[in-house]
C-alpha cells in the first residue's frame, strides 16, 4: 500500500505539471460589498488561509439516511449518528486526500489543519504561494472602516486533476453578508413614539405562544446554541439586565454556559444581544451556547468558519439559531450543493438547523433591462434546514392574531428541487406509499387565485419559510440599554430556536431522541387535518419587485401553507402533542 501510495503521488505531481486549469465556481459572484473599499494589494509575504473543501464520498447514502433518521415512520427514526460515524461514512477517498496532499505539498503548503470528517482542509500560505495554487487570482486587502478582509476579485483555476477532488476553497471570494437585524428605532421612533406601542418582550412572546411558567427546560444535558458572524458580541450583562427587566416571569439561565470563539468587542452588537436574549426566553433554563466567529483571520469566511467547526466538535447543542443569508444567485453553485450536504451531516447527528428566511420578502434581481424576477435567499433556501419566516400583531394592543410580517423572507429556490416532503404528504406504510391529497406547497399554488407571473419564482423548487414568529417590536437591552422597535427575521427564528429547544427536552425526558431535523415531521402533521400545532397566519402579502408587474408584492398568506409565513407561527401545547413521538407504529 505504501510502495502504491508512493507511486501515485509520482505520477500524480507529473500529472499536474501538465493539466489544464479548471474554475471551481466561475458562477461565483465576485464584487465589492456597498461599503467596503478596497485598499491595495497584500505583500507577497502576507499569511492567506485557505479553506479546501474536498470532495466526500456516499453523499447518495447520506441523503437516504437523513430522510430515514428524520422519518417517523422509518425503523431507523431517531438513529441518529456520531460524529465518528459520520467521518467513516462521507469521509473523503484516499485518493482524493493524496493528489490534493501532493498537489499542496508541491507548492510548499506544508501548514494545514483537518476536520474530524477530513473533508475540509485549512491551510496557512504566503500571499504569493495562494496566487501560484489558485491560478488568475490575485489578492487585496479591503476595509469597511473597521476590519480589513483579504479577498480576490478575479477568479482562480485549479489543475484539472486537482478539481475533480475539491469542491471549492474558501476564503478567496465572498464577502461576509450583511446583517439581517433592522433597527426601526431611529427612523420611526418620533411617530411611533406618538402613541403607546405594546412591543415585543419575553412575556409577551410566551403569553401569545401559550407557554406557561412551567414551560422551562429541566433536562440536564440539553443544549441550544446562537451563532454570529459579523462583529458580533454580545454581554453577559446585557443578559443580566434583559432578565431583571424581563424575565421575572419565568426560570431562566443569567449566564451564557459556552461562549466558541473570540469575543473580544467592547460594544455588544444587536444582532447578537437579540438572538441570545431571545432564545433563552423561549428555551428558558436550557444551557445556551454562543457560537462567535467573527472571521479571526482576514481570509476567513465567517460562515465557512462555522461549518467547519461543527465538523470538528462532537458534543455540540441539539438546536442551533441562525440569522444569516445572501441571495442565492451572488454565490456560486458549487459552494451551495456544498454548504447544503454539510446541512445532511447535521441533519443525521440529530441537530436541528434554523434559519432566518431574510427581511426583503420574495426579494427582487434584475435580469435585464426592465425584466425581474423574485431573489431566493441561502440557506434559507436549503431543503435540509428549517426556515423561519415573521409575523406581526394585528393589533399592537393585544396579545392576539399575528398578520404577515411584509419583510417576511420566503418563495422559490432556483437551485434545489422541491424536496419529497413539500411535494405531497407520503406517509409509508409499509412498503406501500399512501399519497395523501396535495397538502403543502402544491395544495398552495392550486388555491390561491392571484400569484405572481411564473416568470418571478421557479415553481419546482424547495419553497420556504416552513414556519414562522413574531419579527416586529421586539424590546432587547443592548449594551445596558434597553432598546425597543428592533425588527426582522433575526428576531422570529431565535424565538422558534427556543421552543425546538424546549420540546427536545420534554422529549428527552421521554427518553425519545432529539428532533433533529424536523421538516418531514413538521409537513407530514399537517396531512392530518389542521392539528392546532401552528397558529395560521393568513392575511398580508410580503416585499416582492417595485415594478408595474407586480406592483412591489411578492407571495400573500392563505390559509394552510405559504411561502410568506410557512404553516404559522408555534402553538406550544399542541406543537408539543404533535412533536412528542418516537416511531410511529403503522398499522
Ligand atoms: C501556521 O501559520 C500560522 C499563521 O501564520 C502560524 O501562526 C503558525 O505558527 C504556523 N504553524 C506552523 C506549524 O508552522
Ligand atoms: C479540529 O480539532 C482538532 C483537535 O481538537 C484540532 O487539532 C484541529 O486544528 C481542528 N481543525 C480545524 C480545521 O480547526
Ligand atoms: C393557546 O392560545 C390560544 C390563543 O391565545 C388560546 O385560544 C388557546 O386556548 C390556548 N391554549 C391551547 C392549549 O391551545
Ligand atoms: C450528561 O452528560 C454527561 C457527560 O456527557 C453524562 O455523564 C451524564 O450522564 C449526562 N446526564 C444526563 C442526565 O444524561
Ligand atoms: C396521522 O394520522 C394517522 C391516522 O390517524 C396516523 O396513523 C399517523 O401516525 C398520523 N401522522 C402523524 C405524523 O402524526
Amino acid at each position: 500500500m505504501a510502495a502504491r501510495g508512493c507511486l501515485l503521488a509520482i505520477c500524480i505531481s507529473r500529472v499536474l505539471i501538465s493539466s489544464r486549469g479548471v474554475f471551481l465556481e466561475p458562477d461565483q459572484k465576485v464584487s465589492v460589498p456597498i461599503g467596503w473599499i478596497q485598499v491595495g494589494r497584500v505583500s507577497a509575504s502576507d499569511q492567506i488561509l485557505l479553506t479546501f473543501a474536498l470532495k466526500q464520498q456516499n453523499t447518495d447514502k447520506l441523503q437516504e439516511l437523513l430522510e430515514q433518521v428524520s422519518d417517523p415512520h422509518s425503523l431507523q427514526y431517531g438513529k441518529y449518528l456520531s460524529l465518528d460515524q459520520l467521518s467513516s461514512l462521507i469521509q473523503p477517498s484516499e485518493e482524493t486526500l493524496k493528489i490534493v496532499w501532493t498537489w499542496l505539498r508541491n507548492h510548499g503548503v506544508q501548514n494545514c489543519s483537518t476536520v474530524q470528517t477530513s473533508d475540509f482542509l485549512k491551510c496557512f500560505m504566503s500571499a504569493s504561494t495562494a496566487e501560484k495554487l489558485l491560478t488568475g487570482s490575485k489578492f487585496n486587502r479591503f476595509t469597511d472602516g473597521h476590519r480589513t478582509l483579504i479577498r480576490s476579485l478575479a477568479k482562480y483555476e485549479i489543475p484539472e486533476e486537482v478539481a475533480k477532488h475539491v469542491d471549492f476553497v474558501g476564503g478567496v471570494h465572498r464577502f461576509p453578508s450583511k446583517n439581517t437585524v433592522i433597527s426601526k428605532a431611529w427612523k420611526t421612533s418620533r411617530h411611533r413614539i406618538a402613541g403607546f406601542h405594546l412591543g415585543v418582550t419575553p412575556a409577551v412572546v410566551r403569553k401569545r405562544y401559550n407557554l406557561t411558567a412551567s414551560d422551562v427546560g429541566s433536562y440536564e444535558n440539553n443544549s441550544q446554541a446562537v451563532a454570529q458572524f459579523l462583529e458580533q458580541y454580545f454581554h453577559q450583562m446585557d443578559l443580566t439586565v434583559f432578565m431583571q427587566l424581563f424575565g421575572r416571569s419565568f426560570v431562566h439561565h443569567t449566564k451564557v454556559d459556552k461562549v466558541i470563539g473570540c469575543q473580544r468587542g467592547i460594544k455588544a452588537g444587536l444582532e447578537a444581544s437579540l438572538d441570545v436574549e431571545y432564545i433563552m426566553s423561549t428555551g428558558g433554563n436550557i444551557a445556551t451556547w454562543v457560537f462567535s466567529n467573527g472571521g479571526r483571520h482576514e481570509s476567513q469566511e465567517p460562515f465557512l468558519e462555522w461549518m467547519t467547526l461543527l465538523s470538528n466538535m462532537s458534543a455540540i447543542p441539539w438546536v442551533h439559531s441562525i440569522s444569516y443569508g445572501d441571495d442565492e444567485d451572488s454565490l456560486s453553485m458549487a459552494y451551495m450543493k456544498r454548504i447544503n450536504i454539510e446541512f445532511m451531516k447535521a441533519g443525521v447527528r440529530g441537530l436541528t438547523l434554523l434559519f432566518a428566511s431574510g427581511d426583503d420578502g420574495a426579494g427582487c434581481r434584475e435580469v435585464r433591462k426592465g425584466v425581474n424576477t423574485f431573489d431566493p435567499n441561502f440557506p434559507a433556501s436549503s431543503p435540509y434546514v428549517t426556515t423561519v419566516g415573521g409575523t406581526s400583531f394585528k393589533n399592537p394592543f393585544q396579545i392576539t392574531a399575528e398578520v404577515t410580517d411584509y419583510i417576511s423572507g420566503g418563495g422559490f429556490s432556483n437551485v434545489f428541487r422541491m424536496p419529497n416532503y413539500q411535494l405531497s404528504n407520503q406517509l409509508v406504510t409499509g412498503l406501500i406509499f399512501v399519497l395523501l391529497k396535495d397538502v403543502a406547497v402544491k395544495s398552495y399554488l392550486k388555491r390561491m387565485k392571484s400569484l405572481p407571473p411564473a416568470s418571478y419564482y421557479n415553481v419546482n423548487g424547495r419553497a420556504y419559510p416552513d414556519v414562522a414568529a413574531l419579527s416586529d417590536n421586539y424590546w432587547i437591552v443592548n449594551n445596558l440599554i434597553p432598546i425597543p422597535w428592533i425588527s426582522g427575521t433575526s428576531a422570529s427564528t431565535p424565538v422558534f430556536s427556543g421552543i425546538l429547544a424546549l420540546i427536545n427536552d420534554r422529549r428527552f425526558q421521554k427518553g425519545l431522541p432529539a428532533l433533529g431535523f424536523v421538516n418531514p415531521l413538521l409537513y407530514s402533521l399537517q396531512g392530518n387535518g389542521t392539528s392546532g400545532a401552528f397558529f395560521d397566519v393568513t392575511t398580508g402579502c410580503h416585499l416582492g419587485c417595485l415594478d408595474e408587474k407586480t406592483e412591489g408584492q411578492g407571495f400573500c398568506a392563505s390559509p394552510s401553507w405559504d411561502p410568506v409565513t410557512g404553516w404559522g407561527t408555534p402553538n406550544y401545547p399542541e406543537l408539543l402533542k404533535a412533536l412528542l413521538l418516537g416511531k410511529v407504529d403503522d398499522p
